[in-house]
């Protein structure tokens, strides 16, 4: 079989540089010529901590977008069609490469900042996001069809800040206690410097010096902690939300908090993930409440901090299909 044209495996390494949880790559393409199936790899869907495969699904609508990106980036038209099958739910979208359309200044930066984007789990400066910023992430998400609400845990949000503090931490606890959760992300963190999925020692943050508001995930650890560290007071929140919900809602919320994270990265910004009150159901169910009547897919810490290393991916050749 002929090799993939270069802009085309170029591409699909943009895609796969996209974040899912414990880096678990829940992707799959089929390739065929100028069109590209995504896939849910549910082989790589998290069955505790993410049953319905929501968060793998929000992972892929990432992939999507930075595929988008690495198709425009190329001076071609991306055509794409989410959830075009109703009979196959893991078919999650298809994209065909169009004729040629120059990127705009956008779609380049945004391009750009794949590579610069990581997940930064150590502390923030205690410095605000400014407004302009704030202006752009929103902007970010509605380019998307979907819309981003920022939480702060000062002035008119401070309330919903504190029932999401709440509900991490009850979320973080619960997790701690039960070994389904344990057994998880034991599986899918640390290992050998090889592996090519899983959240490596090297992106675990340092634990808290005192209390903090936000608990943010611990990773088991096989060797010693580092010190541990004083974080950021109050980060803000960026939760990210659509108008419906069911599959499709899932990946649109995907490629918009992609958008996010790429517009927070092009703009200096560092972030990271709370995702644990979506992983238990209780406290899902109340954050789903909480941001009704929109339909709530993400939590991010947005701020600013010093850069962080890449994680590792599978190689292109090993999320691919030929048909
Ligand atoms: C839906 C989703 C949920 C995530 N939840 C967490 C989390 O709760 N805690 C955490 O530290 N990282 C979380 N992550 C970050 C992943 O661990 C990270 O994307 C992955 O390890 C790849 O690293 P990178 O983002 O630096 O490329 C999440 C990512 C996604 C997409």
């Amino acid at each position: 079989m002929s090799p993939l044209a270069p802009e085309l495996s170029e591409a699909l390494g943009m895609a796969v540089r996209a974040p899912s949880p414990y880096n678990t790559q829940p992707w799959r393409f089929v390739v065929d010529e100028n069109r590209i199936d995504l896939y849910l790899d549910p082989e790589r869907v998290l069955h505790t901590s993410d049953p319905e495969g929501r968060q793998a699904r929000l992972s892929c609508g990432a992939a999507l977008f930075n595929l988008r990106l690495g198709i425009r980036a190329h001076g071609r038209a991306a055509l794409v069609e989410i959830a075009p099958d109703p009979g196959r739910p893991d078919l999650l979208a298809t994209v065909r490469i169009g004729g040629v359309q120059p990127k705009t200044i956008t779609e380049d930066r945004l391009a750009r900042a794949i590579e610069r984007r990581h997940t930064n789990r150590r502390p923030f400066l205690d410095r605000p996001v400014e407004l302009p910023l704030r202006s752009g992430l929103k902007a970010a998400a509605r380019a998307e069809n979907a819309l981003v609400e920022l939480v702060d845990a000062s002035g008119r949000t401070a309330p919903r800040y504190r029932i999401i503090a709440d509900l991490v931490r009850q979320a973080d606890t619960v997790q701690q206690n039960d070994p389904r959760y344990q057994w998880e992300s034991q599986r899918w963190s640390g290992g050998p410097s090889e592996r090519r999925d899983g959240v490596p020692a090297t992106a675990f943050g340092p634990e808290p010096d005192g209390d903090r508001v936000l608990k943010l995930r611990s990773f088991p650890r096989e060797t010693a902690p580092p010190p541990r560290r004083e974080f950021e007071q109050q980060p803000l929140l960026v939760a990210v939300l659509t108008y419906s919900r069911g599959i499709d809602a899932d990946v649109i919320a995907g490629m918009a908090m992609q958008r996010v994270l790429l517009t927070a990265s092009d703009l200096g910004l560092s972030s990271s993930f709370l995702t644990q009150p979506f992983e238990v159901p209780q406290t899902r169910a109340q954050l789903t409440e909480l941001f009704k009547p929109h339909e709530i897919h993400t939590l991010l810490r947005v701020g600013y901090g010093y850069p962080v290393a890449p994680t590792p991916r599978r190689a292109v050749d090993d999320v691919i299909v030929r048909s």
